[in-house]
């Protein structure tokens, strides 16, 4: 008989779209991958995602940024209170776009992953194509990485690269890194709900 794979719960941050997110909860679909999706969160309630995830049965929470004006550790406190009663163990953003302090992120550190649009260290922050495009480099491509503190600087778990086409602009190359993002973050949650990538002494530790 063969032996059941634990599943770690999972918890999906997002703010618009969820085109990751909807990767993840497909990944989850099969009984032997090693995270199930317990629960969807956004900070925008409008965020088209949410309704992708109700579709897909998985539960889904708002905690609306904008309710806790000039105090983001109560808006982090508000989250991290749904995914504590959702009994999350890890986290995984999915086109979050808020900055999280360093409070939440010591919070879950070792159990918070983020999908960023460059090969970090390259390109943080936001306008990543753009920032490629202006750089004139002929290789970019997708990172997912354990969060620190420091914003997009957590150490890399792992990369897809795609070439930089002459006559791209910003729309061609997203497009084209989003083609490849949701493959490598649903290999990189498995790496991490495995156990087989942890973080250890802020580095990405296998096996
Ligand atoms: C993705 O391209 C993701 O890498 C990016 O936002 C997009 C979300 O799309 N994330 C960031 O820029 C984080 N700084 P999605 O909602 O369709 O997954």
């Amino acid at each position: 008989m063969s032996q059941a794979v634990v599943r770690r719960r999972t918890g999906i941050l997002i703010s618009g779209r969820g085109s990751n997110m909807a990767a993840l909860i497909e990944a989850a679909q099969a009984a032997d991958y090693p995270a199930e999706i317990g629960l969807v969160l956004s900070n925008q309630p409008e965020a088209g995602g949410l309704a992708r995830a109700e579709a897909a049965g998985v539960p889904v929470a708002t905690v609306d940024h904008r309710a806790f004006a000039k105090n983001r550790e109560a808006f982090e406190r508000a989250m991290d209170e749904v995914l504590r009663v959702n009994q999350i163990e890890l986290v995984a953003l999915a086109g979050f776009m808020r900055i999280l302090t360093p409070w939440f992120v010591r919070r879950w550190e070792g159990r918070l992953l983020n999908i960023h649009p460059s090969l970090l260290p390259l390109f943080k922050g936001t306008h990543t194509h753009r920032q490629a495009l202006a750089a004139g480099v002929a290789e970019h491509g997708c990172s997912v990485h354990f969060v620190v503190p420091e914003l997009d600087a957590g150490p890399v778990i792992a990369q897809t690269k795609v070439p930089v086409l002459p006559g791209d602009d910003e729309e061609s190359l997203s497009r084209r890194v989003l083609g490849v993002e949701h493959a490598l973050y649903q290999r990189a949650l498995a790496e991490v709900a495995s156990g087989r990538a942890r973080l250890v002494g802020g580095a990405v530790v296998r096996g």
